[in-house]
């Protein structure tokens, strides 16, 4: 019930500012800059080097504007205000490690997925690698996120500590305030490896298929994004970035 309430708040919340029309892809090219919204700290997805922001989608992001013919202007907002902020047209699209779900697909429009993940839980080496270990455990998730949603849903739980950003709830698990932080697969084995063997990435709780965000109307970009992302697919930028990123690539199969 709370679950269910939590989401319908967030739906109407995104609903209720749909209020500033979506820029249509000719507008785009015709002012020759599209604007992109991340969140800027979900590495190795789009974070900061110092004053440089960087990361796959960062990197994907450039290459789909590439395609388009036009340059970027990134914009930075915290997680949860970035389809808020969508709706109320200050940028023209979103990509911030959205999982697609049916409740964000009431207030934007999602274009295929640019990568295939999980929610993994990570632990500090020897802790909970199973759901059924995090039984009386305390878990730390970002709010607004996937991971906090699907975490909810075990039972058991001690509690469920939310954190403004992926990161903090990191912080979290690295001191000891909490015993594991619920995770992109992907943020979980960075940090991990930045953690030198302190940190372990145990079983995913759940999959997803993520993708870039467009305001409900704007079929006209919604299409341009696929197709762009269909083209640096077909030329091997995608896959050259996914190797730099992963090793691997990560494209839904
Ligand atoms: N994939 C998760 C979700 O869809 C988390 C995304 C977090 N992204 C970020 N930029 N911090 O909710």
């Amino acid at each position: 019930m709370k679950k269910r309430l939590t989401n319908t708040v967030l739906v109407l919340a995104v609903l209720a500012t749909a209020t500033a029309s979506a820029r249509t892809l000719a507008e785009i090219k015709k002012s020759g800059t599209i604007i992109i919204a991340t969140e800027g700290a979900f590495k190795p997805f789009n974070y900061f080097e110092g004053k440089k922001l960087t990361g796959f989608e960062v990197d994907l992001g450039e290459a789909v504007a590439k395609e388009l013919g036009v340059k970027v202007r990134w914009v930075t907002q915290p997680f949860d205000s970035l389809l808020i902020g969508l709706n109320q047209g200050r940028y023209d699209f979103v990509i911030a490690s959205h999982g697609i779900t049916p409740e964000r697909a009431k207030a934007v429009n999602f274009t295929n997925p640019h990568y295939c993940t999980g929610g993994a839980i990570v632990a500090q080496k020897g802790g909970a690698q199973k759901a059924a270990d995090l039984a009386g455990k305390s878990v730390a998730v970002q709010v607004g996120s996937t991971y906090a949603e699907n975490v909810r849903k075990l039972s058991g739980l001690k509690d469920v500590k939310t954190y403004p950003k992926d990161s903090d709830a990191q912080q979290a698990l690295m001191a000891g305030r909490v015993d594991a932080w619920v995770s992109d697969k992907f943020v979980g084995l960075e940090a991990a490896q930045a953690a030198g063997g302190r940190m372990q990435v145990g079983d995913l709780l759940f999959q997803e298929k993520i993708a870039m965000a467009v305001q409900k109307e704007n079929s006209t970009l919604l299409k341009g994004l696929n197709d762009a992302l269909a083209a640096v697919q077909k030329n091997g930028t995608y896959g050259k970035l996914s190797t730099q990123y992963f090793k691997q690539n990560v494209a839904c199969k």
